[in-house]
């Protein structure tokens, strides 16, 4: 046998014990739990053969607590550039296999190689964790290594898209790293997301909890709003991130845009039927968003938290559009804590990577209450109006219905600068509605009047004649055109056409400071 033959079996064999991981006892034990291996993983996302590791005979350096010559295939996490949807992108992914996926020194320098690859060719960064958190045995080696991914995580931000994806027990530093990233998906059954695990919350506060039930995939998308996407299987979790990536671009540079083949929507129902006359009424909104989307395809994000305002993906004209819309079906789509949240952080996200937005409004306005005034709905709610007001992006508002009070203002109206505002016949742009109004200024009148009911009616219509209709906006020009239903995707694909060099200047400044 030649030298060179020799030395390519070692190689092989060097390979071939590595790519086993943590060992087939480990392995098993990994698909007991329904858990597919870290690399599984990637062949099942990944186009098939477009996957290139680096870094595979990388060893940990530790030392105490038995570390010492401990074996830790390629430390625990595998890295490497590949394809979805036949573009680049970055990935890694942790192997609970090998030390339960935790983070040592090593580990973490290969996650800042491949996130530092990310952001110099501003290609998608993809994490898939898997991951106890930092290895306890290495101390402030491991805190250093999830000191380091924070601070790529944020300066990635806003330049190229990063996607966490959480397949197992994640905790502490494996889900703060997804924490600062733009998207995390779920699997049920599978992720468990928490900064600490049950045991040490017994230890440190005597409560009992499962991994599910203290962060399960339900908890994080429909509690803590944490997780954006949530998934049956980890098949259908990479479905949903290649679906994804053919929405968004590769990076904030307007050149990765990729445009689609405009399509007609197919959507059945007819767009004058979807939203009730009576403002109390509810619809469910989506059916509104996929009447004028090309194909009537839309991919909602973060669809079970705060469902109250709706947020995804269409596209108009082939083109990819962030959609916000509140949604009459979930408490009459008011603005509170949560959904103010959830669209702010989306308009950031869409503004970082020139996707225009488009807003459908039908809102009674904030939702009062002592528990929102506690948990802080100013603080929350301001989000969205620095998150409109901030955008550069096309920005374009269609009032359906109710547009009252702070609702009217901060579902991006034409005083934060929306480029078109549009209203349909039925909408009603006034402080509050005509009930609440008229128990106000009233008052005194109904009070005084001999038959007080119908001195209430009375003044109900009055206040609607006014005010419960798009004409006094118009009248100011507040509103640029009141257009019927089935004009919605003319104006609109106008407006974005006449839109699509936009360029605003917005005075010189190291950045604002958004009330987080
Ligand atoms: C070293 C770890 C580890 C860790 C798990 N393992 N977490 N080793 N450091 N952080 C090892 C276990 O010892 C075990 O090894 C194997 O991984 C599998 O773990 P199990 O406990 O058997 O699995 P499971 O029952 O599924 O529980 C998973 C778990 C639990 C919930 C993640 O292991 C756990 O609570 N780990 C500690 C979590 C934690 O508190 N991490 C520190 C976070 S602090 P063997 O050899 O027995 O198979 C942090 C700092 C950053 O991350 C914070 C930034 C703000």
């Amino acid at each position: 046998m030649s030298i060179l033959k020799q030395k390519i079996e070692e190689l092989q064999n060097r390979k071939a014990k590595t790519m086993l991981g943590g060992g087939e006892k480990s392995i098993a034990k990994q698909k007991e739990m329904g858990k597919k291996t870290a690399r599984e993983r990637i062949d099942a996302l990944l186009d098939k053969d477009s996957f290139l590791e680096y870094d595979l005979f990388i060893q940990h350096e530790a030392r105490e607590f038995g570390m010492l010559g401990k074996e830790m295939p390629a430390d625990g996490v595998i890295i490497g550039t590949g394809k979805i949807n036949n573009n680049t992108v970055a990935v890694f992914a942790q192997d609970f296999t090998v030390a339960g996926g935790s983070l040592g020194f090593m580990h973490a320098k290969k996650i800042t190689k491949i996130m530092d690859v990310a952001l110099n060719n501003r290609i998608p960064l993809i994490g898939i964790n898997d991951s106890g958190g930092a290895r306890i045995q290495e101390g402030v080696g491991a805190l250093a290594g999830y000191g380091e991914i924070f601070y790529r995580n944020t300066i990635s931000s806003g330049v190229i898209p990063q996607l966490s994806v959480i397949l197992g027990p994640c905790a502490g530093g494996a889900v703060y790293s997804p924490a600062l990233t733009d998207f995390v998906f779920v699997v049920e059954g599978v992720s468990k997301m928490f900064i600490t695990g049950p045991d040490v919350i017994k230890t440190v506060l005597g409560e009992e909890i499962s991994q599910e039930d203290l962060g399960g995939a339900r908890v994080h998308s429909e509690i803590s709003g944490n997780a954006h996407f949530c998934a049956q299987t980890e098949e259908e979790c990479f479905n949903q991130i290649r679906t994804l990536l053919d929405y968004i671009p590769q990076n904030n540079n307007k050149e990765s845009i990729i445009k689609a083949e405009a399509k007609e929507p197919v959507a059945k129902t007819k767009i004058e039927t979807i939203v009730p006359d009576d403002p109390k009424i509810p619809y469910d909104v989506r059916e509104l968003i996929k009447s004028v989307t090309d194909g009537s395809d839309f991919f909602e994000v973060q669809a079970a938290f705060a469902p109250n305002i709706v947020i995804g993906y269409g596209r108009i004209n082939g083109e990819t559009i962030g959609f916000i819309a509140n949604q009459p079906d979930a408490l009459a789509g008011v603005l509170d804590c949560d959904s103010a949240d959830k669209a702010a952080r989306f308009i950031r996200f869409c503004d970082s990577f020139n996707i225009p937005l488009v807003t459908f409004e039908d809102l009674p306005g904030y939702l009062p209450g002592i528990e929102q005034e506690h948990m802080g709905v100013i603080r929350h709610g301001a989000k969205i109006l620095y998150a409109y007001s901030e955008a550069t992006v096309p920005r374009i508002t269609v009032i359906l219905r109710k547009a009252y009070g702070g609702g009217y203002i901060a579902m991006n109206s034409r005083h934060l600068q929306a480029d078109f505002v549009f209203a349909w016949p039925l909408a009603e742009i006034a402080v509050m509605g005509a009930e609440g109004a008229a128990n106000v200024i009233f008052r005194k009148d109904i009070a005084g009047a001999e038959n007080p009911v119908e001195e209430r009616s009375r003044k109900i219509q009055e206040y609607k004649d006014k005010f419960a209709n798009p004409y006094v906006a118009a009248g100011k020009g507040f509103v640029d055109a009141v257009i019927e239903p089935c004009e919605t995707r003319k104006y609109l694909i106008h407006a974005l056409d006449i839109c699509k060099n936009k360029k605003v200047e917005r005075p010189c400044k190291k950045h604002g400071n958004p009330p987080f």
